[in-house]
């Protein structure tokens, strides 16, 4: 097991991170493609919106899920973490970008939503906890920042949460779906606990 470990992680050093940007962005443009070509069905606009929330959190979830797979089974894929980072803020973006210019359109109506509907506040709320994460996703902050860098980045637990959360609300009756992708992100955010150290006794 450990060998195929050392083997899986020698293979994944030798993986450039820029083209995984580009693999990670198609579905997101194949899914506005399809939009535009009548392939999401009689609701194109919330289809997308749907289709980029769920890309999002997946995104999100496989950014959490780094250190716990380093942590309790040696598989590294920490050169890859701001990669999915980024990734997750880029569909975060178009989800936004999708709601705001395809679907409400209209400002005030935007405003009233952000206050009126719980689910919109939490998922805006996750959004402008990102949006720091983002903009200090480069080697010069993460140089500038130096420890507070670490801290900083810590609210990206918060976000996906949040993001979770959002998911939860806005659905309508009992779906398992949202629980699901929340179970998935408390068991990542319980695997990243530390057991505190025993003092020995001298
Ligand atoms: C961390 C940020 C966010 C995440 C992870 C996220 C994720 C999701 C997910 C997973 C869905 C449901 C997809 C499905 O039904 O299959 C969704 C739906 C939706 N989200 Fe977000 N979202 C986020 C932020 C936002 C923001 C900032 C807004 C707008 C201000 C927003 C507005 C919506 C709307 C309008 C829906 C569809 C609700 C409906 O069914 O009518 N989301 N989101």
């Amino acid at each position: 097991m450990t060998a195929l470990i050392d083997r899986f992680n020698g293979a994944a050093r030798r993986v450039p991170t820029w083209p995984l940007y580009i693999l990670c962005a198609i579905p997101g443009f194949w899914f506005f493609y399809l939009g535009l070509t009548g392939g999401l069905g009689v609701e194109p606009i919330k289809a997308l919106e749907h289709k980029l929330g769920e890309l999002a959190l997946q995104f999100l979830i496989a950014g959490l899920a780094v250190t716990p797979l380093r942590r309790h089974l040696g598989v590294n894929l920490l050169k890859f973490r701001r990669m999915l980072g980024l990734v997750a803020f880029f569909y975060v973006l178009t989800h936004l970008l999708v709601w705001l210019l395809l679907d409400v359109q209209i400002v005030s109506q935007i405003w009233a939503d952000i206050l009126k509907r719980p689910y919109i506040t939490v998922g805006m709320a996750g959004f402008v906890l990102l949006l720091p994460l983002a903009l200090t996703s480069n080697n010069w902050s993460v140089r500038k920042l130096g420890p507070k860098w670490r801290q900083l980045h810590k609210l990206a637990y918060v976000a996906v949460l949040l993001g979770a959360i959002h998911f939860v609300m806005l659905v309508k009756g009992f779906q398992i779906e949202p629980y699901l992708y929340l179970a998935a992100i408390l068991t990542l955010l319980a695997l990243r606990i530390r057991p505190a150290r025993r003092k020995v006794a001298i």
